[in-house]
């Protein structure tokens, strides 16, 4: 067992925090970590700053007691984004917090946050479209720009160390091919100003260029392929994805798990959703869905592993469906219909309605896992960070390996890497 701590480089200094988009999840974040620093409102949903762990034989503390996190007031904020809007005008229009409570009280700050112009191409996200984009030069124009970008935000903002967050919309679906798969085909394919490398792909080359850990929120490809996490061993960064684990699915993960501790067995599983914010608006486009259908339908078959329960998880029905209905806004509505199996075959359901918030879940989301892949640079961490898979609906794993969905295996793995770090033993829960 190992029990020597690892060298973790202090939290000291400004950690500038670039998203990639600013729209309605990025800009509940910036606003809530103002919020929550002013002590204005509580950081609910955060297991950086709220969750407890144990470690040695002491009692229970705060993560953020025990582990050496940086602090919300160290946090600086800055975006890219093809719309405009700074981070104020992009709060009220995306109707998520309340004007009066959450978003008046700090407008000087969110209309600091102006969006830098965008590495956009239309064609890979075909229902948006803003004036605030780098010109269109070619790839290595515009890779070379965004680390330029990132260079000139940390000098103008005195930043310490960097993060970037991809929170943009979700681009049409893109199979790993040829330039995926090594750092010199990469190279090519940016020099040769290829299609297989959209804009998404760019922000991420870029920032592991500049030695700045990248974290994937968005369904996209990214850098879910062999060159990037080939490029981020070189610059010694770490890397985390894809796609947020807020709604839905975190439901699913914590469901499907139960249904194979009981030995229960599954017919099908439809999960429907409606939403009526930009991102359900993206959403609506058949290219981009098949993005997020990727990410959405992976879940079940890796946690119920119907090759070992062939008679209870053979021949399971999975759907997933997304409609984009604008009275909602923010406020999605997810229905999943479960039709189990139990004693002597007999056919029962569960059905979910979960009203829930969809920025809301995320925010907290992109705080952790800002703060935690900021933990593993500075504890020299490269690479693919498989401990932050709790933070996933598609979780990246090392080649070879079997990505891990269940939610309270997650947060054991994630658990047990803080108190490896800290140079403690490994425990269950
Ligand atoms: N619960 C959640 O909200 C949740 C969960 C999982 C994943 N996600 C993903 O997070 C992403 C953001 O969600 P959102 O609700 O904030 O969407 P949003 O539409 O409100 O914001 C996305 C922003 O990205 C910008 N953008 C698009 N292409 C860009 C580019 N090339 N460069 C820079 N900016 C670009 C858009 O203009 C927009 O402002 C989406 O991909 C979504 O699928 C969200």
């Amino acid at each position: 067992m190992e029990t020597t701590r690892h060298h973790i480089e202090p939290a000291a200094g400004r950690l500038g925090v670039l998203t990639v988009g600013l729209g309605a999840v990025a800009s509940t974040v910036a606003a809530g970590v103002e919020l929550v620093r002013r002590g204005l409102a509580e950081p609910v949903g955060s297991l950086t700053q709220l969750g407890t762990i144990r470690v040695a034989a002491g009692p229970a503390s705060l993560i953020r007691d025990v582990v050496p996190l940086a602090g919300v007031d160290q946090l600086v904020f800055g975006a890219w984004d093809p719309v405009p809007d700074t981070a104020y005008e992009a709060a009220l229009r995306c109707g998520v917090l309340d004007r009066l409570a959450h978003i008046e009280p700090i407008a000087g700050e969110l209309k600091e946050i102006e969006p830098m112009p965008a590495a956009f191409d239309r064609s890979y996200v075909r229902r948006l479209d803003g004036p605030n984009v780098k010109p269109e030069t070619g790839r290595r124009d515009l890779a070379e720009a965004i680390r330029k970008d990132i260079r000139d935000f940390r000098a103008a903002h005195s930043c310490d160390r960097m993060v970037v967050i991809c929170c943009a919309s979700t681009e049409t679906f893109l199979e790993p091919g040829p330039a995926h798969q090594d750092l010199d085909a990469l190279e090519a394919a940016i020099d040769a100003d290829d299609a297989s490398v959209p804009p998404s792909m760019l922000y991420a080359y870029a920032a592991l260029k500049e030695g700045v850990p990248f974290i994937n929120g968005a369904p996209n490809l990214t850098i879910d392929v062999p060159a990037m996490a080939e490029l981020a061993h070189a610059a010694g960064v770490p890397i985390a994805g894809k796609d947020f684990k807020s709604g839905q699915t975190l439901v699913k993960t914590v469901l499907a798990p139960m249904l194979k501790a009981r030995m229960l067995g599954l017919q099908g599983w439809y999960s429907t959703n409606i939403l009526g914010n930009r991102d359900g608006e993206v959403l609506d486009d058949p290219g981009s869905f098949r993005t997020k259908e990727k990410t959405k339908l992976g879940v079940l078959e890796h946690m119920l592993q119907p090759g070992l329960y062939p008679q209870l998880y053979g021949d399971v029905q999975h759907k997933v469906r997304i409609n984009y209905y604008p009275p909602r806004g923010d406020s999605k509505e997810s229905w999943d219909n479960i039709d189990i199996v139990g004693w002597l075959g007999y056919p029962m359901q569960i059905k979910v309605d979960f009203l829930c918030r969809d920025s809301i879940l995320a925010a907290p989301l992109v705080l952790d896992l800002v703060l935690f892949t900021d933990l593993a640079q500075r504890a020299g961490l490269t690479g693919v960070q498989e401990w932050l898979s709790f933070y996933f609906k598609n979780p990246q794993h090392a080649p070879g390996a079997e990505p891990e969905h269940d939610l309270f295996i997650q947060q054991a793995s994630l658990k047990n890497t803080l108190r490896w770090l800290m140079g403690e033993e490994r425990r269950s829960a």
